[in-house]
């Protein structure tokens, strides 16, 4: 079977409209009807007018479009798809860092569950967390899981103390990238510009030339001839296929979760309906509200 073809059939007959992450697997990308980084996701989840929508990435990008889009019947090709960084922050530790500093708003990155984003006042992504946190009225902001992501949100609004929670949470694949590894892709492609995902250690940030989300460097790669581009390795075929004179060199960085869901899968999604995403009605109601401020900060 040709399933590419058949899950574009499929997709038209059963208004459903297929939304995947800049890490997913080329082929995945490939059938897509938007790809994009977590904020454009998100974005196109609320605007979509389908009446499904199948969310190729990792579980909480589909819980998000769940609860911005509660009335869509939501689908995630593999609800196993986890992300560790995710898992850093439980409802619990929100709660207790809001009660240890009464008054500070809690900016939560999306990379997230719904019931962690339910106890906090703002969502952010990479593509907007320094407007996010810029936003807000209070002197000192909780932030978290990302703490990488908190050091470059720092570095650009030095007039706010933004406490981490957990205090270094990290992403696995992003956080062992080292400078060294910088160093020598450098030295062996030195007219290369090298950009780098925040959630990069501040070391990593401090090395590289420019620092953005996903949809950023697919938006700016066409500015040079030569990149190296730091982040998960998905990303490097948006680029090639967008500026195709360009030179991309990627890094070794591989999220298994973003590389689970196979052609097969998707059509199996499709076809049955399965593997809806249900988020618990007050859960998704207070999550929203941080989820909206956010694009609201961020229009
Ligand atoms: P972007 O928002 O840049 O797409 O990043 C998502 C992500 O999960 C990075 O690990």
């Amino acid at each position: 079977m040709n399933y590419a073809e058949e899950i574009r059939k499929l997709a038209a007959e059963k208004d459903a409209l297929i939304l995947v992450h800049n890490y997913e697997p080329a082929e995945i990308q490939d059938v897509a009807d938007i790809c994009g980084d977590s904020l454009e996701l998100a974005r196109k989840a609320k605007e979509a007018s389908a009446s499904t929508l199948v969310i190729c990435g990792v579980y909480f990008m589909a819980e998000t479009a769940k609860i911005l889009s509660p009335e869509k019947t939501v689908l995630i090709p593999r609800p196993d798809a986890g992300c560790p960084l995710a898992d850093q922050l439980t409802p619990e530790m929100v709660r207790a860092a809001k009660s240890a500093h009464p008054g500070a708003p809690f900016v939560v990155y999306v990379n997230s569950s719904a019931a962690t984003k339910a106890e906090c006042d703002i969502t952010c992504t990479s593509a907007n967390a320094a407007d996010v946190v810029r936003s807000l009225e209070s002197d000192t902001v909780l932030f978290g899981p990302d703490a990488n992501l908190a050091s470059w949100v720092r570095e650009q609004v030095p007039e706010k103390t933004v406490i981490t929670v957990p205090e270094n949470g990290g992403c696995p694949i992003h956080h062992k990238v080292t400078v060294e590894e910088i160093e020598r892709l450098r030295r062996e492609f030195p007219n290369a510009t090298v950009i780098c995902h925040p959630e990069c250690a501040p070391e990593v940030q401090k090395a590289s030339d420019m620092i953005g989300s996903t949809g950023y460097m697919i938006r700016n790669c066409g500015e040079k001839q030569e990149w190296i581009i730091v982040t998960e390795s998905g990303i490097l075929h948006p680029l090639r296929k967008r500026y195709p004179e360009t030179v991309f060199h990627g890094i070794e960085a591989v999220c298994d979760n973003m590389k689970l869901i196979t052609l097969k899968d998707l059509y199996e999604t499709l076809a049955e309906g399965k593997n809806e995403v249900v988020v618990e009605k007050e859960t998704a109601d207070r999550a929203r509200k941080a989820i909206e401020r956010m694009i609201e900060a961020s229009a």
